[in-house]
């Protein structure tokens, strides 16, 4: 039997009517024949994500369940720091995975809140968590490249996705026209990638990153900072998603192609790369 307040009943005492992993499970037909001890209980719908649907993230669900996820979000969100009250805002998350910025920002009030991913099984999670924890969220399988057809939001989140595909300057415009006030963007750049190795406070990647096109976009006549918009490398990637080469930009190509309409505010490292917060200036 499942643990007390740990089965996922609608407000009705009915299960939820809905296209996720674990209702499919509940559909009508099985509730008639299915006895009540089989119900997977969240806890055990909870454990048997695994294989290629294990955690990512690791999300609070319900009454102390939360998802094992390989990446420790609360760091995450200590740095995010998102207000208590998000009331009135509109929140879209790129490369959502399992929700969990959508369940807190929804949590704190927020309006319209929308996820995107390109994993269906991610998808299927999180809107399985959403219904457990009643939260009214569109999760879509959609491409970054795609975002704008959903329109302008106040808060978007673009995080540890742009690092992982091949066209990071189309990926920045893309964010920037779906951005309405802020856009918290974690991304591996050239001094923080692979993490800066400090002597005595001084970030020794970045010095010896240092080289004429840096020095020259920063600090040499204007005609010099027009062509040279800052720099990147190649990172070869292998994932399930894709096969190729990213670039890991310097900070200046960010300000480069971001500056422009946002106020960039490095918030430092984060659970996996360097968290940056845009700002739209007014
Ligand atoms: C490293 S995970 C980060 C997940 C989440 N943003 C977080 O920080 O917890 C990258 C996520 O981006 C998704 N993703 C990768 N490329 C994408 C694209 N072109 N459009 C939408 N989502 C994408 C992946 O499916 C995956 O869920």
């Amino acid at each position: 039997m499942s643990e007390e307040g740990n089965e996922w009943w609608g407000a009705s005492g009915q299960p939820q009517a809905s296209k996720s992993g674990l209702n499919r499970r509940l559909d009508p037909a099985a509730r008639d024949t299915t006895a009540l001890s089989a119900q997977p209980s969240i806890k055990e719908w909870v454990e048997s994500q695994t294989g290629p649907n294990y955690w990512y993230q690791t999300i609070p669900v319900k009454d102390g369940i939360v998802t094992p996820g390989t990446v420790d979000s609360t760091q995450r969100l200590r740095l995010l720091a998102l207000p208590d009250d998000l009331s009135g805002k509109s929140v879209l998350d790129v490369g959502c995975n399992s929700g969990l910025l959508c369940f807190e920002c929804k949590k704190r009030n927020a309006g319209r809140v929308a996820g995107i991913d390109l994993q269906r099984n991610r998808l299927e999670q999180a809107r399985t968590l959403a219904e457990i924890m009643n939260l009214d969220i569109e999760f879509r399988e959609l491409d970054l490249f795609q975002a704008l057809e959903l329109g302008q939001f106040g808060l978007v989140f673009c995080i540890a996705v742009v690092t992982e595909i091949t066209d990071l300057i189309r990926a920045l415009e893309v964010l920037k026209g779906v951005t309405g006030e802020t856009l918290y963007l974690e991304l591996a750049t050239i001094e923080t990638f692979p993490r800066a190795w400090r002597v005595l406070g001084i970030n020794v990647n970045a010095l010896l990153e240092l080289n004429i096109s840096a020095i020259l976009s920063r600090f040499g006549p204007r005609q010099f900072r027009s062509y040279i918009g800052g720099t990147a490398k190649l990172r070869r990637i292998q994932s399930k998603l894709m096969s190729g080469w990213s670039l890991i930009p310097d900070r200046q190509f960010l300000t480069s192609i971001m500056g422009e309409q946002f106020e960039i505010r490095d918030l430092g490292m984060s659970s996996r790369y360097n968290l940056f917060r845009l700002t739209r200036e007014k």
